[in-house]
Parts: C-alpha cells; structure tokens; sequence
C-alpha cells in the first residue's frame, strides 16, 4: 500500500490553498465541505473565490507564498500553475511535517486527494495512488451508479438512532443483527427514497420492538474447494456469522472470507472418523442458535448431498430454531467440470447417477444391476476405498471391462490430481490418493483428452474479483 487512506477531521481548522484559479477553487470547495478554515493566497482570484470571501466563507491574501504562511496550518494544497512555486510550497511544508497536497504531482505531495462517491455521511474514497486513474474514474462511476442518493439519509438517521438501539438491545452480536436486518428491508429504502423521514422512523421504531433475541443457522454449502466456487449468499452469511461450524472438506481458504471476530469450530468429518459426532454437532447449532447468534454450519459441496444437511434441519425443526438453506456446487459438479468430463452428453450419456460408497452399516444395498446399464454415467462419492466391489458389481451384471473411468483427487483445489483408466483397472488407479476422491465411471470420461482444461497452477492465480473483471 503506497498511502495509507485516512478520513480527516478538519472543522474549524486552518488550512491553506495557494492558487487562484478553478482547481483552487475546486479544493476550497471540498475544504469548506469539511468545516475547514480555509485561508487562500494568490495574485489573482476566480469570481467564485471573490465572492466566497466577500461572503466571509474564506479568507484571501493577494500576494505571493511566503513560508510564514505555513503558520499554524494543519494542511496545505499548493494548486498555482508554476511548477517552481508548487516545489517551493511543498518542500517548505515538508520541512514542517505539514501535510501537503500538489495538485497533479504525486510526487511532491504528502498526500493526494482520493475521487470520492459523496452521499455524506457516506464518503467512498478511491485511489489508484496516481497508477491508474482511469480506471479509478471507472470505479467511482460504477460505485455513483450502486449506490442510492438515499443512503447518506440512511446513514444519518441511523446515526440518530443508534443510542435508542443500544439502549434496547443489550447484546451486541444480535444489536449487529437488528441493523443488518433492518438495512436488508427494502421498503426502508422506499421510503427514504420518497422523501418519508417519518414513516422510516416508524419503520425502524416498529421493526425495534418486534425484534427477538433469538438466532438462526445457514446451512451452507461451501462447493467442492475452489473458494471462488463459493455463491455469493454463501460468502455474505460468511461475513455476517457469529459462529462457523466447519467440515474438514471446506478448505482453509474458505475458512479464510469468514468475518474475522466469528468463532470458528471444527465439527470436521471423516468416514469412519468423527471428530465431533453428528448428533453433538446437532445440538451444538441449536444451542448456539437459542443463545441468539447467528450461526452458519458450513460443509463441503452441498449439504443435500451426501452432506447430512437434512438431519441437523430436522433437529432445528424441533427444536424451533429458523434457518436457511444455501446449496453449494457438489463435488461431482465442481470435479467433473474441473477435470473436463461433462456428466451427460447426447452420445454417450442419457442419465447420471450419484451414489455414495459409504452407507450406514446393514444400510441398504445399492441397485448394482440398474447401475451398471450402458449410456448412463455414474458418480460415487465416498467410493474409494469400496474400489473393490464397485469393480466386482459393474463387471457382473455386464459393465464393460473397458468403460472409462476417471478418479479426481481434491477436484477444483490447487493440487487437484486426474487419474484416468478403466474399469477392469480401477481397484489399482487409486493407490496412494489421499484426500477426498471423485470416482466416475462411464464413456464421458474418455472426453477428458479432449476437453480437459484446468491447469491447476495457473488457475488458481486469475483474479477471483469479479468487479474487475467485468471492468476488464
Ligand atoms: C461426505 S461426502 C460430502 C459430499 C458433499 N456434500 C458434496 O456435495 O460434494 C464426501 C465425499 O465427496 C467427494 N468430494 C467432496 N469434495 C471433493 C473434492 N474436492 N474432490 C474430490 N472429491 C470430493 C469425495 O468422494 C468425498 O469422500
């Protein structure tokens, strides 16, 4: 970072501009913004600059910079069109440590001034420290056109209400929660917007007295690895959770965009290796709900499939705890795109089948006959170390010994790995994966020569912002 951005306070403080002209009189616009005490010294004056004095806004000296100027000030733009005088304006500033702006020379300047979206008390500043100021300008176009004219008003009725909030609720988890809500609801929005200060008054007073301290979960699926997979509501319930209990599939990279002051637990999973046990994660989410936080149970993929998602909503549902559900890409999505098979295609697959090879014990046995028809691709989650039944089913009820069949190890991720082979082969393809492995099998495998295009290396160093890169 090549300047720190910073929001002054500059009310009633002396500050001076040395330039007489309309990027002076730009400046001094801004400064009186802030409430500064603006003093300006030139040879000669705008009109407005004139007029601004006559009507006691600001102070004019006619006459040239003089260093003794520079007393008492708190900052200095120096805007005259002498590259000799800007210089000498800046170099004496700097042996007083005063801040000082030289319009258009970053290099003199001890600070710049940022292009800002004004919807005061709401101030965007966006720099590009001089690098790149078109593309600034781009920025702040995008952020005038998202940004309503309302939510300055917002702002500052919140502001005039915040003491009330606090009063009301005492906690300060579901206080961040009442706001978050009370911004979400549109018709705040509406009536700002029409000019209804009262009737949102009443809104905000309404939407006070019926709050409930009482929390929520999102079940959120988290996709297969690549955070960039993740959708955005999963993202913004990230960002707004107070607690996150995770699975060990969700990478730490995910775990990374959780808001930084969120508790984050490890209820992480394994076949045969429960770290937490489910049903102490169960009552880990509704205790944590009835404490009023808001609480996000993140898992790999999605959490309908294969995730066990729907037996921790059905204890929610009894124990009446709210929650919602975010569906995230599953591993056979994420993988098999990552890894260039598409699941179904006209020619070789008219159906596909997710299985999962880890079953509860004395569970039910899987319809090996169905699953072994042609022109059908079939996914199996959990299905390595079942390598040898899976073979052994396919291959008697008539699979052939030569369909395709591909094993993507931690799919979508930095070091994801494709083994390719057949079925005759498969009990050998997965020796020495660790972690967790996608098994397909079917003819669509054999497009990944074609159509395989993920280098991991590279990928996973494309820019994951999507607002440049629509800017691109
Ligand atoms: C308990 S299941 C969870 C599935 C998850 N709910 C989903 O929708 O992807 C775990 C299995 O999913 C598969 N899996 C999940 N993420 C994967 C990844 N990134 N790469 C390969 N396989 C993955 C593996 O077969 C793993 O053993």
């Amino acid at each position: 970072m090549d300047y720190l951005p910073i929001f002054t306070k500059l009310e009633n403080r002396p500050c001076l501009v040395i330039g007489g002209g309309d990027i002076a009189l730009r400046k001094v616009h801004l400064l009186l913004k802030a409430g500064a005490d603006v003093t300006v010294c030139a040879l000669q004056f705008h009109p407005k600059l004139q007029q601004k004095s006559e009507a006691g806004q600001i102070k004019i000296i006619t006459g040239s910079f003089t260093e003794s100027l520079l007393d008492n000030k708190w900052l200095v733009i120096a805007a005259t069109n002498k590259k000799v005088v800007n210089r000498e304006i800046a170099s004496a500033a700097d042996k007083r440590q005063l801040l000082v702006n030289v319009v258009d020379d970053p290099l003199l300047s001890s600070f710049i001034m940022p292009s800002i979206v004004d919807r005061s008390p709401i101030i965007v500043a966006i720099s590009s420290g001089g690098k790149a100021p078109v593309l600034a300008r781009l920025i702040r176009e995008r952020l005038e056109a998202l940004l309503p004219m309302h939510i300055g008003r917002l702002a500052t009725i919140s502001g005039e209400f915040r003491h009330r909030v606090k009063n009301v609720i005492k906690n300060v988890s579901l206080r961040r929660r009442y706001w978050e809500k009370l911004f979400g609801n549109g018709q705040l929005g509406t009536l700002l917007q029409k000019g209804q200060t009262e009737k949102a008054l009443t809104l905000m007073e309404q939407s006070l007295s019926e709050e409930i301290a009482q929390g929520d979960v999102a079940l959120v699926g988290a996709g297969p690895g690549d955070p960039s997979l993740l959708t955005l509501k999963a993202l913004q319930l990230m960002q707004q959770a107070d607690v996150v209990l995770y699975d060990r599939l969700v990478s730490s990279e995910i775990l990374d965009l959780v808001r930084r002051d969120a508790d984050l637990i490890s209820v992480g999973k394994e076949a045969g290796n429960h770290e937490v046990g489910q049903s102490r994660t169960n009552k880990m989410l509704v205790e944590y709900a009835l404490q009023g936080k808001k609480v996000v149970r993140l898992k790999g993929g999605d959490s309908f499939i294969f995730g066990r998602g729907g037996e921790e909503l059905e204890e929610l549902v009894e124990a009446g705890v709210a929650f919602q559900v975010v569906p995230g890409i599953t591993a056979a999505s994420g993988c098999s795109a990552y890894a260039g098979i598409p699941l179904t295609h006209r020619d070789y697959a008219q159906s596909v089948t997710f299985v999962t090879g880890h079953r509860k014990e004395n569970g039910q046995q899987l319809d090996w006959q169905a699953l072994a028809s042609k022109n059908q691709t079939l996914v199996v989650y959990m299905g390595l170390i079942q390598s040898q039944e899976i073979q052994t089913q396919l291959l008697h009820f008539g699979r052939g010994a030569d369909t395709p069949v591909a094993l993507i190890n931690k799919g979508t991720s930095a070091d994801q790995h494709v083994v390719i082979g057949t079925l005759s082969e498969l009990t050998q393809l997965g020796g020495g994966l660790k972690g967790p492995t996608l098994m397909i099998i079917g003819e669509v495998v054999s497009l990944a020569n074609k159509l395989a295009w993920y280098n991991p290396e590279n990928s996973h160093k494309l820019s994951r912002d999507p607002f440049l890169v629509n800017l691109a």
